[in-house]
């Protein structure tokens, strides 16, 4: 896909028209967090070291819930290697399990599919998300979103971080990828972030998810007539099998990729960042040393990853870990509980940036491993360098009593991470 099309004025006035939209506070819907959990790893350990494989339900502190007779008992992972069997074996676990829920809200996504449909429809959305095409957008926008932001408190000495920058900055970068209108990041940063989070609220997941068919339907309508340099011109003019896309193809697409790239990196930056400000030595270590950004990104993926529950169904009857499953049932991979196996890692528990063992499964693993992997690293490379060229002495600074933490069960992230610094 080519944006060559865009010159750098058009991105200027984009960020100046961004800066200073702060849409609405995260604490407002801080029920999304889907659970106060705020550690389930000593419980994920505790269930390891008994199997990495449980059949019925488990507890993570919120109460088991409910079991229906009616279908096989449900399975929970919480190992390293054998979520790495589930998710390479994707014939015998299928991706299926997402329609109940995904599929009400978001339409028919490739999330939910199984080969070689998905092969198919991942193909025509995955280019545009290639680390060579995801280049340009470094300097041009993303460093000037960031850049914009921390220009609205750099004069305060005293910040939310979470509200300022993480919150804020990944909607504006899929919003102009996908090719929205910069007035209406407000609404569809809300619409995201409510539809994902419909297990917590189905009413409100619901009104978001026909809010925004509604939203893309004029978008669509528009990109017929005027093709621009974006994501949406590229999918209503794209062919399968000599077929164009109908429109509620397009929808789903959009629904799954608005929130995939809204909340996942809203929450792996703060889980990032949180990592940091916790560890001071580590946090001065990056600045001393940018290229440590990386690995720093991918040890916070694996300490803490802000999607921390992915699920499957086993097709037919079988075994893992030499625990019996039953054809049908339900497989929750825990990938907090994978990332920290004790069996794999060297002190799973303690964040650290140097650890040699690197491989985590935080953007999952085998054919539907993220999409939105090489976006969401660069991303949030971009905004850590900035914070770090413009923040010096940054330190935690929470308010008498107030207790920082990562918060959830299968979204996790810090709802606040209040910050002294002075300005470079
Ligand atoms: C650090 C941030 C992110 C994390 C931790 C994350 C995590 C994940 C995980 C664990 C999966 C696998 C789901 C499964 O196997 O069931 C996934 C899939 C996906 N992600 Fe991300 N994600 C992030 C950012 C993004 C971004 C920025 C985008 C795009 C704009 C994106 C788009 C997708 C899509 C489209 C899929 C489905 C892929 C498929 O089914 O083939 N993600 N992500």
């Amino acid at each position: 896909m080519a944006f060559e099309s865009l010159g750098g004025n058009d991105m200027a006035a984009q960020r100046e028209a961004i800066n200073g939209i702060l849409p609405f506070d995260p604490n407002e819907l801080k029920d999304t967090v889907s659970g106060n959990i705020v550690n389930p790893y000593p419980r994920y350990e505790e269930l390891r070291r008994e199997s990495p494989v449980h059949v019925g339900a488990v507890d993570f502190g919120e109460g088991a819930s409910d079991l229906n007779p009616d279908v096989p008992l449900p399975i929970t992972v919480v190992g390293f290697d054998e979520t790495v069997a589930v998710l390479r074996d994707n014939g015998l676990y299928s991706s299926c399990v997402y329609e109940i829920v995904t599929e009400a809200v978001m339409g028919r996504t490739i999330l939910q599919m199984d080969e070689p449909e998905h092969r198919e429809h991942r193909a025509l959305v995955s280019p545009t998300f290639r680390s060579k095409v995801l280049a340009r957008w470094e300097e041009e926008l993303v460093r000037g979103i960031v850049d914009d932001l921390i220009d609205s408190f750099i004069d305060k000495g005293h910040v939310d971080l979470v509200q300022a920058i993480t919150f804020n900055f990944p909607v504006q970068v899929i919003a102009r990828i996908l090719g929205l209108p910069q007035q209406d990041y407000p609404s569809f940063q809300r619409w995201a972030i409510e539809l994902n989070s419909v297990a917590a609220n189905w009413e409100r997941g619901m009104a978001a998810s026909a809010a925004l068919r509604d939203y893309f339907a004029a978008v669509l309508d528009e990109r017929r007539k005027n093709p621009a340099d974006d994501l949406i011109s590229e999918l209503v003019h794209v062919e399968l099998d000599g077929q164009r896309l109908d429109d509620e193809e397009i929808y789903s697409f959009l629904r799954l990729l608005l929130p995939a790239g809204v909340e996942t990196t809203y929450r792996a930056s703060g889980n990032l960042l949180f990592g940091l400000l916790t560890h001071p030595d580590q946090l001065n270590a990056v600045r001393e040393d940018r290229s440590l950004i990386p690995q720093a990104f991918e040890e916070s993926l694996r300490w803490e990853p802000p999607v921390a529950v992915v699920l499957r169904r086993a097709m037919e009857s079988t075994e893992l870990a030499g625990v019996p499953i039953e054809g049908g049932a339900d497989v929750a991979l825990m990938l907090g509980g994978a990332n920290r196996d004790h069996r794999k890692y060297e002190n799973p528990d303690e964040f650290n940036i140097f650890r040699k063992e690197r491989q985590h499964v935080g953007f999952g693993f085998g054919v539907h491993v993220c999409m939105g992997m090489h976006l969401a690293r660069m991303e949030t490379r971009i905004a850590l360098e900035a914070i770090l060229d413009r923040l010096d002495d940054l330190k935690l600074d929470p308010a008498p009593g107030q207790d920082i933490r990562i918060e959830g069960l299968a979204f996790r992230s810090p709802v606040s991470l209040p910050v002294s610094f002075t300005a470079r």
